[in-house]
């Protein structure tokens, strides 16, 4: 079959270990079936694989890709789960348990025509939604609902910054804040991206870092080291940031003098379970959101989505089709 590999890693010049290539079939252990590729979506995660960072040398060559929709064995339009882990191991959830992988980490990933995963990771794709659009969903859509929805402890109504709008998760917080009613504030380095952030739904978009008209009651952090100060800042008494992602570097000075004297909180999350992903294809089907897509293209010319996305010249997701 076809598909997209991390073949080797290279931390400054990640492209070079991308080979698009025909690979064997995937074969399904017991438990586990075949999925008939549709869309796949990009992540940054694909292109921290290529950088070596969260994968050793030993695992590769392995497929890319966390995301996908596609066609299950009995003809069903399925959304792919990417966390493979023990759903017992902690607290039925998943993503605690400590020897969890997502696609691409330790099995082969959805960049390719077919992908083998187990049978409880799939979930029913809604007819309202295109395949191209579920394929956003496992990954950067799930990271934002959790966020939002379990970890951010803020009510409907509230008020949310969201740092770097213009990513796949900036989006995705963007379009499912909005929808469930926060008051939106984003920030981007760029003013273009500031405009297209008022249009998903921002009520307000301001340069990375400005000082804003009031403190809010959550930051959603996936930046990191860039916008870390501006998030500590950006508080209110009491108030919390929620990160996910440090693509700036993950090593900014913790400002603990400001953390303990505001009473702030500084919550991790990654990911979601399997049943949030189901109820986020259902809050897409029943508030009509859809998410962002900056380009769709042909998995064959999946280097120029990579490069995009290396650039960051992107405004949403890059998919992939099959
Ligand atoms: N924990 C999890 O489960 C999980 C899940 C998904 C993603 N992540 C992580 O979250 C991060 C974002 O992922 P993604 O797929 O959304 O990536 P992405 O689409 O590449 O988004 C990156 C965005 O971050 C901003 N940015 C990048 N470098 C910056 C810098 N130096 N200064 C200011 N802003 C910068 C940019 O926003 P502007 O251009 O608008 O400023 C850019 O659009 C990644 O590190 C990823 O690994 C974690």
């Amino acid at each position: 079959m076809f598909a997209v590999t991390a073949a080797r890693i290279d931390a400054d010049h990640p492209l070079s270990g991308l080979e698009i290539a025909d690979r064997p079939d995937p074969a399904a252990p017991a438990g586990w079936t075949t999925v008939s590729v549709r869309a796949a979506a990009l992540n940054h995660h694909d292109v921290w694989t290529l950088r070596g960072v969260g994968i050793t040398e030993d695992r590769l060559p392995i497929v890319l890709g966390c995301d996908a929709a596609g066609v299950d064995e009995d003809g069903n339009d399925v959304i792919v789960h990417s966390v493979i882990g023990d759903p017992d191991a902690a607290g039925r959830d998943e993503t605690l348990d400590p020897r969890r992988s997502l696609l691409s980490e330790r099995y082969d990933g959805t960049f390719a025509e077919r992908v083998a995963v187990p049978r409880r990771n799939l979930v029913p794709k809604p007819a309202a939604l295109s395949f191209t659009e579920a394929a956003c969903l496992p990954t950067a859509y799930l990271t934002a609902y959790r966020m939002l929805f379990e970890k951010s402890g803020v009510q409907p109504g509230s008020t949310i910054l969201v740092q770097g709008a213009g990513g796949g998760v900036a989006t995705a917080l963007i379009l499912l804040g909005r929808a469930a009613g926060f008051r939106v504030w984003a920030t981007s380095r760029s003013e273009e991206k500031q405009e297209r952030a008022r249009e998903l739904g921002a009520e307000q978009a301001f340069p990375a870092g400005s000082r804003l008209p009031e403190r809010v009651d959550a930051v959603m952090e996936t930046v990191g080291e860039a916008t870390w100060a501006h998030s500590l800042r950006a508080l209110r008494p009491g108030g919390r940031i929620v990160v996910c992602g440090a693509t700036s570097g993950a090593v900014p000075p913790a400002d603990l003098n400001r953390v303990f004297f505001l009473q702030l909180s500084v919550v991790g999350s990654t990911m979601g379970t399997r049943d949030q992903l189901g109820r986020l294809a259902r809050f897409c089907e029943q508030t009509g959101v859809r998410p962002r897509i900056d380009r769709a293209l042909p998995l064959r010319e999946a280097a120029g989505g990579f490069a995009a996305m290396i650039d960051g010249d992107l405004f949403g997701k890059v998919v992939f089709t099959v």
